[in-house]
């Protein structure tokens, strides 16, 4: 298994290019199921979970390569699908790969999905994305594991989700396109994942209105057709590394990145005495000396991000005063604590809070990651601390982060892959 050895202390001054986002490419991947055509993403980031779900979509019949050429260019051909399936062994390692069930429900009507099992931030159960298909009509039952469900054609609907959830409003988005009638989304996310997929859905003949508010209006079409379509910049990745500047030191700039998606979390960075500076597709940061304490509340977009939470809490360990990191969205998703406690930080979880008081320094140890981006803010952790930390079980790190080692490289960091 590899592991990320890391020799902290520097600081870190450069230039990094951001990816394409992770939870725009997945949904967009699997919109290509919706049509016989050709479908064509660029900017498709070079994740262990995009190659999970190109695996699934190959494993249903459909042609999904990566271009020679051009590598961060995928074709997606889901004319000769065969087995509308997902089964167990892709789906265990990859809850999104739930996002295949709307999109192979509208256009075959039928689908099996294999349930997402339990997943290390806690319980996250899909049954808004079961209500909502059921609301369009269809039948559905869950069998041995495994999700089974069937339409002769989806109904428009007028659908309230319990809460707002990201893949499950994307879900039904997809779902809804090829229904008969309108579909209206009430309560739905408006991460800028979700302007993204409406927009590519759009592009292949979709009609859909209000995209990036809460009610998302959907005229259901017989068909769609094949297109090309740029994935968003990774609002996610480009806040992890805005972090690991802040923490570390120095001075950084991202170029393809949208600041305009990060708003609460520059403004977090701000508040710690960052200097930043943005433009229409790039950001600048500057730290002049120790970060100072920010207290934040993850909540739905625009609001903190909870993907944002661990990487910000590393800043939080070693900045001046004390903060208050609050979780709402997931129960357990304070995994990473225990491990930043190993590097010398000083953290007590209560409940869906974690109280932070800042040290001036960490100190380097051997830590687990224990989901994706507590993988980042153990990296981050790293980066500031003295001596060297081991991060170990990097997998969770590759699911999601395009080749994050090498471009820290880039920036001055001390951070070697062992396999
Ligand atoms: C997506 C993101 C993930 C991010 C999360 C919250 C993708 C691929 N993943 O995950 O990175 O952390 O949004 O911003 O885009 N819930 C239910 N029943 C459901 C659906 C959700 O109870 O049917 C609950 C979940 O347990 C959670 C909350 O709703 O507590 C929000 O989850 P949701 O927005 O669905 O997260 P994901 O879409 O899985």
């Amino acid at each position: 298994m590899d592991k990320l050895l890391i020799r902290g202390g520097r600081r870190l001054h450069g230039e990094i290019a951001i990816a394409g986002a992770k939870n725009a490419a997945l949904p967009e991947l699997c919109a290509a199921l919706l049509t016989a055509e050709p479908v064509t993403l660029e900017n498709v980031p070079r994740l262990q979970d995009v190659a999970t779900t190109l695996k699934l979509l190959r494993n249903m019949g459909a042609r999904a390569e990566r271009s020679e050429a051009a590598p961060e260019t995928v074709a997606i051909d889901a004319s000769g699908v065969t087995s509308p399936e997902a089964p167990y062994d892709l789906v265990k390692t990859m809850r999104a790969s739930i996002l295949v069930l709307g999109p192979l429900l509208a256009r075959f009507g039928e689908a099996t999905v294999s349930l997402p099992g339990g997943c290390a931030i806690g319980s996250r159960p899909v049954d808004q994305h079961i209500k909502g298909l059921q609301a369009m009509g269809a039948e559905i039952t869950v069998e041995h594991g495994y999700i089974l469900a069937k339409a002769k054609r989806l109904k428009g609907a007028r659908i309230t989700t319990d809460m707002v959830t990201v893949t499950g409003t994307e879900n039904l988005l997809m779902a809804a396109t090829l229904a008969e009638g309108e579909t209206i989304l009430e309560n739905a996310a408006q991460e800028p994942e979700i302007p993204d997929l409406a927009e590519l859905l759009i592009k292949m003949g979709a009609r859909i209105a209000g995209h990036g508010t809460h009610r998302i209006r959907i005229q259901g079409v017989e068909r769609l057709h094949g297109t090309t379509h740029r994935i968003v910049p990774d609002r996610i990745e480009t806040g992890t590394f805005l972090c690991a500047v802040a923490a570390t030191g120095g001075e950084l700039l991202l170029r393809d990145a949208r600041a305009d998606h990060l708003d609460a979390v520059l403004e977090k960075l701000r508040e710690a005495g960052m200097a930043i500076e943005t433009g229409s597709d790039w950001i600048r940061l500057k730290s002049s000396g120790r970060p100072k304490a920010v207290s934040f509340r993850t909540s739905e977009y625009p609001a903190f991000p909870t993907d944002m939470q661990a990487q910000f809490m590393a800043l939080d360990c070693i900045a001046e005063g004390a903060s208050k990191v609050t979780e709402t969205i997931f129960e357990n998703r304070f995994m990473h604590v225990n491990e930043l406690v190993r590097l010398g930080a000083n953290i007590v979880v209560d409940g869906h809070t974690a109280l932070v008081q800042g040290v001036p320094k960490l100190s380097g140890a051997t830590v687990m990651a224990t989901d994706l981006r507590a993988s980042a803010s153990l990296v981050i952790g790293g980066l500031v601390a003295d001596g060297q930390t081991l991060v170990d079980r990097i997998y969770h790190l590759d699911r999601g982060y395009d080749r994050m080692e090498a471009k820290l490289r880039g920036i001055g960091a001390d951070i070697e892959r062992i396999k």
